[in-house]
Formats: structure tokens, C-alpha cells, sequence
């Protein structure tokens, strides 16, 4: 029997919208049938902004513990998480009233989404960036403002960006500002002076930051987070980090958001019991107290990062933009390279998202040595190097 068409929401079946991400298509599937087509045995997946590295070894004793105590798995978990926000807050330095935990920042932008966009709601939107909030903008009924980043300036934040958000905001009358910093897919960041002078020209509008990459920058703890504004007392901020980058967890699911006592009140209020579970709350808490392992991944992925663009440099023909973490965006002048690099048995990142003009952009993840060194060899194959 099929279902009656009152009972389907016609706004998502909407093919003409933006921004929709086809999630009934899992990479699973896709490696399997590629694997079948080229013959290939294994395929390296530079695709996804994961840890190569994997989480801290230390969190091999922590899961002894499960398996020593099923109890830890057979109960259900604290419904506040008391015991991962109080690591948080002591790390950061705020409180405990200022944090909330979901499952992964994806589901942090799916509760702010939720809670403050509605039919017609206005958000500025720098690009390209994060496709994700794109996708929850337009399906919860936003409207996506955009400031257009630049090729020319490398796709990076400059005061005239600064200035030309300040101005859309006011003509527009949008009510939310979404940042993303470092910013995917191009790597910048937005320096934290930009993000007061945002602020301070918005009070009206709730600011978000999105610092999923944020542990990879230089300065990457208390100077640069623009938690810290939290901390000065500013209300009208949000910041979302997450524990599946540098932490090596994204199969945990685990992120969290940062902000003052009213915002984060709303969002308590509307996430759902239990929904971040036991192991996750567990390791991420002996993740979160090994910093010198986040310390020794941030170093490394800057040493690999400065081999891969000088062995870029090398290749005419390809341009990669300056990027403060561990993905690259790559521009190219074939539109067949992200096809080539399948055949050769590497799964790279496509780049169809607003903000990037033409198809000739793949975005890299930075690997280990070995790996980065078969992508280089196989970009050359390609262009007959
Ligand atoms: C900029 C940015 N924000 C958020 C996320 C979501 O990460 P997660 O849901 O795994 O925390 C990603 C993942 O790729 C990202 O690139």
C-alpha cells in the first residue's frame, strides 16, 4: 500500500531546493561498488575531515573498562552528563550552565536550526563553507544570506568581509549570523577581532560559531576561541565544537556548544534524553585530559601540511589555498580529476557547494606521509608529471 499524499511533506520532496544532502546513499555502499568497478582492493578515503591517527592510545584503557564492567553499557547514562560538561567547563574555564552536549556539532546545528529559524528567517551565511548548515537552513525554512568569500583573496576572511556582513545584516534584517572557523572547505580563520566587531553591530542577531577545526590552529586554545567572548560576558553567541576531528572520535558522535546561560537554557530544553550515550560521555572525557596527544596531532598535521604544499607547488596546473588545519581545498584545470583519482583507488571530496564557481575544486584530507605521498604521485600521474 503506498502512503497517502496528505501524509508526505511536500517541502522535502523538493527537488529544486539547494543545498538537500541525499543521506538513504552511505559511503559503505558507494567503496563497495566503486571497488567492483575499478577492481581495486581498497580505496583511501581523503574525503571526510577524519583523524588519520585515530583517538589517543589512552582511550584503550578506558574501553578495558566496558569490556571489564558490562554494567557501564547496560545502564542508561547521567541525563545532564554532569561528569563530561564539568570536564569541559574546567577546561575552557567557564560554566557548567554554559554547555550542552549532542551527538556530533551536526546535531547542534540541527538544534540551533530548530529553535531559531523559522519560515523566512534570514541568515547570513559566509561562502563557500560548511555545507551542512546550508542543508539545516533551508530545511527548517531559512533563508540563506550570502557573503561571497573570495578566489582572488584566496577564500579567505578579510575586514572587507568583515564590513560587507556588517552591512548585509542591517539591509537584510537577518537574524542569525552562522561562522565557520577554521572554515571548511578552504581552511581560513576568522580572526577573533572580526567576530567583536560582528558582534558588537548585531546585537539583535545570535552569532554562531562553528570551531569544529578549531584545536588544529596555532594558537588553537584560549587565545583564539571565541569562547572566550563568552567568557567576557557577551549573550549573544554561540560556539560549536566537536570531538570527531582532532579527537579522532567522529564515530562517537559527540559534539558540544558553548554559550551563555539564556541560549543554552533553549537548547537544553529541546535536546533529546539520552540521545549522546554512556561510551561516548566516557572517552571523551579521557580524551579531552590527554592534551598532549592533541598537542602531537595539531604539530604533525602542520609538518604534513607544509610537505604536501611544497610537493603541490611542484604540480602546474593546480592551485591549493592557505588552509590553518588539516583539509586543503584544491583548484585544478580538468574537471576528470576527482573521476581520475577514484580509478586510482583515492575517494577525495567533491566541491558542488555554494560559493565555489565551476566543478574544478576537489578538497583533500591531510593523511600520513605514506598516503599524502600516493595522492601527490597520483596527481602527477594525471597530469603527466
Ligand atoms: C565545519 C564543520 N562543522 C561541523 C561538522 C560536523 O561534525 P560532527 O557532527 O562530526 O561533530 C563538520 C564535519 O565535517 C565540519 O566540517
Amino acid at each position: 500500500m503506498t502512503v497517502k499524499p496528505t501524509l508526505l511533506v511536500s517541502k522535502y520532496f523538493d527537488s529544486n531546493i539547494k543545498g538537500y544532502v541525499d543521506k538513504t546513499k552511505g559511503t559503505e555502499s558507494f567503496l563497495e561498488e566503486i571497488k567492483q568497478i575499478y577492481g581495486l582492493e581498497k580505496i583511501l578515503k581523503f574525503d571526510l575531515g577524519e583523524n588519520p591517527e585515530g583517538p589517543s592510545p589512552t582511550l584503550i584503557d578506558e574501553l578495558k573498562k566496558f569490556i571489564r564492567n558490562l554494567s557501564l553499557i547496560s545502564e542508561y547514562p547521567d541525563s545532564s552528563y554532569l561528569r563530561l560538561r564539568e570536564e569541559l567547563a574546567k577546561f575552557y574555564g567557564v560554566k557548567l550552565e554554559n554547555i550542552t552536549v549532542g551527538t556530533g556539532s551536526n546535531e547542534l546545528i540541527e538544534r540551533i536550526s530548530r529553535l531559531w529559524i523559522e519560515q523566512g528567517t534570514k541568515v547570513i551565511f559566509p561562502i563557500p563553507s560548511f555545507y551542512r548548515i546550508e542543508d539545516a537552513i533551508l530545511r527548517f525554512g531559512g533563508v540563506p544570506v550570502y557573503i561571497q568569500l573570495k578566489d582572488e583573496e584566496n577564500y579567505q576572511w578579510t575586514e572587507n568581509t568583515t564590513n560587507e556582513l556588517i552591512r548585509t545584516a542591517k539591509e537584510t534584517k537577518s537574524k542569525l549570523i552562522w561562522l565557520v572557523t577554521p572554515n571548511n572547505p578552504a581552511g581560513g580563520i576568522i580572526p577573533l577581532e572580526e567576530i567583536q566587531k560582528i558582534i558588537e553591530k548585531n546585537k539583535d542577531c545570535i552569532i554562531i560559531v562553528d570551531e569544529a577545526f578549531g584545536e588544529y590552529i596555532d594558537s588553537y586554545r584560549k587565545p583564539y576561541s571565541a569562547i572566550n567572548l563568552i567568557k567576557s560576558g557577551i549573550g549573544n553567541i554561540l560556539v560549536t565544537r566537536t570531538f570527531s576531528k582532532i579527537y579522532g572520535l567522529a564515530g562517537l558522535r559527540l559534539g558540544y556548544c558553548v554559550g551563555s546561560n539564556e541560549l543554552i537554557k533553549l537548547l537544553e530544553r529541546i535536546r533529546m534524553e539520552f540521545a549522546v550515550n554512556a561510551v561516548a560521555e566516557k572517552l571523551a572525557i579521557a580524551a579531552l585530559r590527554d592534551q598532549e596527544y592533541i598537542e602531537k596531532i595539531r604539530k604533525k598535521t602542520s609538518q604534513r601540511r607544509k610537505l604536501l604544499e611544497n610537493s603541490l607547488d611542484k604540480i602546474e596546473g593546480i592551485k591549493y589555498y592557505p588552509s590553518q588545519t588539516h583539509i586543503m581545498l584544491i583548484k585544478h584545470k580538468s574537471k576528470n580529476l576527482y573521476n581520475y583519482l577514484l580509478k586510482e583507488g583515492i575517494l577525495v571530496a567533491t566541491m558542488e557547494i555554494s560559493g565555489l564557481e565551476g566543478k574544478n575544486y576537489i578538497r583533500i584530507t591531510i593523511r600520513n606521509e605514506e598516503e599524502n605521498n600516493i595522492l601527490i604521485n597520483a596527481i602527477k600521474k594525471f597530469f603527466g608529471i
